[in-house]
């Protein structure tokens, strides 16, 4: 007797084929393709069932479970310490990337001299709150970039004695040039500047095992790759820092004894938790807890580099498809520095024309840096890629007038 594939297991359907077991948790592929993952992506099915569940114990419980909700958030620090490889105790919950990255620039000792260094073109979180930083006496160098992508040794050969951080994005939001991390943290370090990364592009899609590539700061939201909601993030504070960073948002949930309202006593917790300082984004941290579990899944039972291997497999995919009609991709050359997102330009075709009869027909991208950006995620599939190819095989007979 065979089985019929309807009958396995969701264990063995995730052993099997765990792409279509993912896209079987993402109701936006029954209408959509979509292809826009490094803007806002759709939140999966686990995540949809933990915000009901929390809907509906709020409404008819109210705050009797309490500490139900409370134990999700601590699992939801576990599991994001699994993720990246370090300990729970040096992550914190923050309501988006912006306000990790603050927190970073906000409370570090900076003296009249220091400087930071970042590259251009990053995302204007991770530039406003390092410029924020001129009015104490820190200079911001900004190193150009070259054809979008950020080479390390350009970084490296601007830091000096007066640098104390390097603040840079893992996945560039327009280009989707990954940085080597290893690299940069080891001449970072080499050099004495510390490494704070915006990992927003890149949370779950990747390797990264913070144990063995000690980057000393991170901040990403889950409402991209991730497919949480959107204000539910997360930042990471490597143990040795915690106290380097001065606390400038405290509040009752950033003292040891955090329920002692009475006779309170300004002890900071230990842990980077300290930094929350108030009342947890529960329904949020919910849902992006219900959707890391299922990456966690994944690398389990396929490795830690087999959702990094599917994404550069499908942008490899479209990149050919796209040239072959005509094209011009943007793809870094070296795979490594790589990613799901790939930024494309069709010759006398407008990128908002592309987009918007992308969206006529149900298929998702953006327009960034003057192209079209696909961004596309592990549960996406050949048929997602080849309604955007068709898209712009339509665009470009159309404008060619045939
Ligand atoms: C690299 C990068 N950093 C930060 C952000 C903004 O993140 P948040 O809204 O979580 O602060 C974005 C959003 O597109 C981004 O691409």
């Amino acid at each position: 007797l065979t089985t019929q594939p309807s009958q396995l297991d969701d264990l063995t359907k995730l052993e099997l084929n765990p792409w279509q077991w993912w896209r079987d948790q993402m109701p936006i592929t029954t209408r959509w393709a979509y292809l826009d993952h490094a803007a806002v992506a759709p939140l999966c099915e686990p995540a949809r069932r933990a915000i009901r569940r929390f809907a509906d114990q709020a409404a008819t419980l109210g705050d009797t479970v309490w500490p139900q909700w409370n134990a999700t958030i601590d699992q939801l620090r576990k599991n994001m310490a699994t993720l990246l490889g370090c300990d729970r105790n040096e992550v914190c919950l923050v309501p988006n990337t912006t306000t990790g990255i603050n927190l970073v620039a906000e409370g570090y000792p900076w003296k009249p001299g220091d400087s930071v260094v970042i590259p251009d073109g990053e995302f204007p979180s991770n530039l406003f709150p390092w410029v924020n930083q001129q009015s104490k006496g820190v200079e911001v160098r900004i190193v150009p970039r070259v054809d979008g992508e950020v080479r390390v040794d350009d970084l490296i050969a601007r830091v000096d004695d007066s640098t104390r951080m390097i603040a840079v994005s893992w996945v560039g939001y327009a280009s989707g040039f990954r940085v080597d991390l290893d690299d940069l943290v080891h001449k970072a370090h080499q050099r004495g500047a510390l490494v704070f990364l915006d990992a927003i592009q890149g949370l779950g899609m990747y390797p990264l095992d913070l144990a063995q590539t000690p980057v000393d700061f991170l901040a990403g939201d889950g409402h991209k790759w991730l497919l949480g909601p959107e204000g539910a993030g997360i930042a990471f504070i490597r143990a040795e820092h915690l106290d380097t960073l001065r606390c400038g948002n405290v509040g009752w949930n950033s003292v040891k004894n955090a329920y002692n309202y009475a006779s309170p006593s300004m002890e900071l917790r230990a842990d980077a938790v300290r930094f929350e300082s108030g009342s947890s984004n529960m329904v949020g941290a919910a849902a992006l807890n219900a959707s890391v579990e299922l990456f966690l899944k994944v690398r389990q039972a396929h490795g830690q580099d087999a959702i990094e291997k599917r994404v550069l497999g499908l942008a490899g995919q479209l990149d050919e498809s796209l040239r072959s009609i005509g094209a011009s991709t943007r793809l870094p050359q070296s795979f490594q520095n790589r990613s799901g997102i790939l930024t494309f330009e069709v010759p006398g075709v407008e990128p908002n024309q592309i987009r918007q009869r992308a969206a006529d027909q149900e298929v998702v991208v953006s327009c960034r840096a003057g192209g079209v950006r696909a961004s596309i995620h592990a549960y996406n599939d050949a048929s997602d890629l080849d309604r955007l190819v068709s898209v712009v095989r339509q665009c470009k007979t159309k404008d060619s007038g045939h």
